[in-house]
């Protein structure tokens, strides 16, 4: 039996999961990512710990990270993250000299696009957009079957769009960007905004204190009917459909994949997000409107992708 692990490094945790070739996840562990404005150090120590744990003294073959940042076509550094205190770094190499075992790199949301095309609700699709929804938005682009890359590797970078000019400032140093619009941290700062001047149950989950307040609260509470925090996923998910039909006019994809954490919340998320695209879509009543479905593998599907990565997968 080999040992393949995904993890997910994104800008709130780090999520380490041991997962089969196909596709499935045994079992994970995560830790806390402590920002942006760290040493790179305190994320690579928080990564070691999630993998040593979910190896529990096997010897590991592989390591595949899903990186929320700008990785390079060749997969070896971290350009830049908005979220992640990487920059420019050799972070492949470096965690494969630590851990003494084979390392590979990618954008979470290319690695969600390989574990969806190959696995999941990509799968035999030949053009399909994939966004995440966790701490900003990912993107990736499945052309004939393939994840492109873009000229530095960085394609489909689509959460630092620009939606809203002069718009709220983004992680990234831009202002406006739709991942201010329609992330896991828009949704929690849209909540926020209004614990204390409506009754809601996020009163009672975040013990009176707004900035405790996290996005699986806004989820609890959506889901037993809070109208607050389904006024803030009803938002969130606008917000979604916009974007995703500008995406669409431009690439005119046969799907739309929606990963992420947030997407644990699909139907709260895509049905507002399905009305959107209707509406805002260029010429909608003349074409195929492009389905929005969740991603197979939900939040997942980032660690599902970099094991698939490690292990040699190619989309
Ligand atoms: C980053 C992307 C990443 C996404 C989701 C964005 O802010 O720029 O590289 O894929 O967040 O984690
Ligand atoms: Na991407
Ligand atoms: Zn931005």
């Amino acid at each position: 039996m080999t040992l393949h692990i995904g993890v997910d490094v994104g800008g709130t945790k780090v999520l380490a999961g041991e997962v089969d070739a196909d596709g499935t996840v045994r079992r994970t562990a995560r830790r806390s990512t402590p920002g942006r404005r760290v040493d790179a150090a305190l994320v690579e120590q928080a990564l070691t710990e999630a993998v040593a744990e979910v190896a529990d003294g096997r010897r590991v073959d592989g390591v595949g990270l899903a990186a929320a940042g700008f990785v390079d076509a060749a997969g070896e550094r971290v350009m830049f993250a908005p979220h992640l205190p990487w920059q420019g770094e050799d972070v492949r190499a470096r965690l494969e000299d630590r851990w003494g075992a084979r390392v590979a790199l990618d954008n979470d949301a290319n690695c969600a696009a390989l574990a969806e095309a190959t696995l999941g609700a990509g799968r035999g699709v030949p053009d399909f957009l994939l966004v995440t929804m966790g701490t900003g938005i990912g993107g990736a682009v499945v052309l004939d079957g393939r994840v492109r890359r873009g000229r530095n590797g960085m394609a489909g970078e689509f959460g630092h769009a620009q939606v809203v000019p002069d718009g709220r400032s983004c992680e990234c140093g831009g202002a406006g960007c739709w991942e201010q619009y329609a992330s896991g941290n828009a949704l929690v700062r849209h909540a926020r905004a209004r614990v204390g001047l409506e009754p809601t149950l996020l009163e009672a989950l975040c013990d009176g204190d707004p900035s405790a307040l996290t996005g699986p609260m806004v989820t609890a509470a959506a889901e037993q009917g809070d109208p607050v925090a389904l006024e803030a996923f009803a938002s969130v998910g606008d917000w979604l459909g916009v974007g995703v039909a500008n995406l669409v006019a431009a690439l005119d994809p046969d799907l739309v994949v929606i990963g992420g954490g947030v997407s644990a919340a699909a139907d709260l998320l895509l049905e507002p997000a399905r009305r959107a695209l209707g509406r805002s879509l260029v010429g909608a009543a003349h074409r195929a409107v492009p389905a929005i479905v969740p991603a197979r593998f939900g939040p997942h599907a980032g660690i599902v992708g970099g094991a698939l990565l490690v292990r040699g997968a190619t989309a």
